[in-house]
């Protein structure tokens, strides 16, 4: 059976690669080397672009509008943690922006910019265990089967770019994700 939020699963799986690759950044930049300001750019357009205003998009105007409506206590509770959490992970993005002045890093700036991808890190575990564990199986309990079709099809992103996204992170992975 076709679940509608498998779709969104496997953007999960992206965007826990994308975060290796950001992580061995991270970590590279923590130990001194030279700020890699080409591929750090690359990831973080994929979280802005792709992460943020499509995947995330897509669950904040879809998903959890639905689980709330149809949804008891815990469920908009749970909605209410996810929306919490999306907000964090947007400031945490923005922030890492302020990293792209032209020239080298001081070392506060380094350690600044390595604890900014810890703490999204971090958010971003907690938000795929909050989605994958509660929102998606309260989603799917109620989804009516006459409906089950529409929700596949709005919780899909374009094909093309997901496919475009999955190939540059993958090239990124073979330099940075240990
Ligand atoms: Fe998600």
């Amino acid at each position: 059976m076709i679940r509608p939020t498998d779709a969104l699963k496997a953007e999960h799986a992206l965007v826990a690669q994308s975060m290796r690759v950001l992580t061995g950044i991270g970590r590279a930049v923590r130990a001194g080397a030279a700020f890699p300001a080409a591929d750090c750019a690359m990831v973080i357009r994929f979280l802005r672009e792709f992460v943020l205003a499509s995947h995330m998009q897509r669950e904040a105007s879809v998903l959890c509008p639905a689980v709330a409506m149809r949804g008891d206590d815990t469920a908009a509770a749970v909605v209410g943690e996810v929306m919490r959490l999306h907000a964090e992970v947007g400031d945490l993005v923005h922030s890492l922006m302020w990293f792209w002045e032209p020239g080298d890093l001081s070392a506060p700036e380094r350690e600044g910019f390595a604890a900014a991808v810890d703490a999204l890190n971090q958010r971003f575990a907690q938000l795929r265990a909050l989605e994958e564990d509660q929102l998606f199986p309260i989603a799917e309990a109620f989804v009516p089967a006459d409906d089950r079709l529409e929700w596949v099809q709005s919780f899909q992103c374009d094909r093309d770019s997901s496919d475009r996204w999955r190939a540059r992170i993958a090239d990124l992975a073979d330099d940075w994700a240990s």
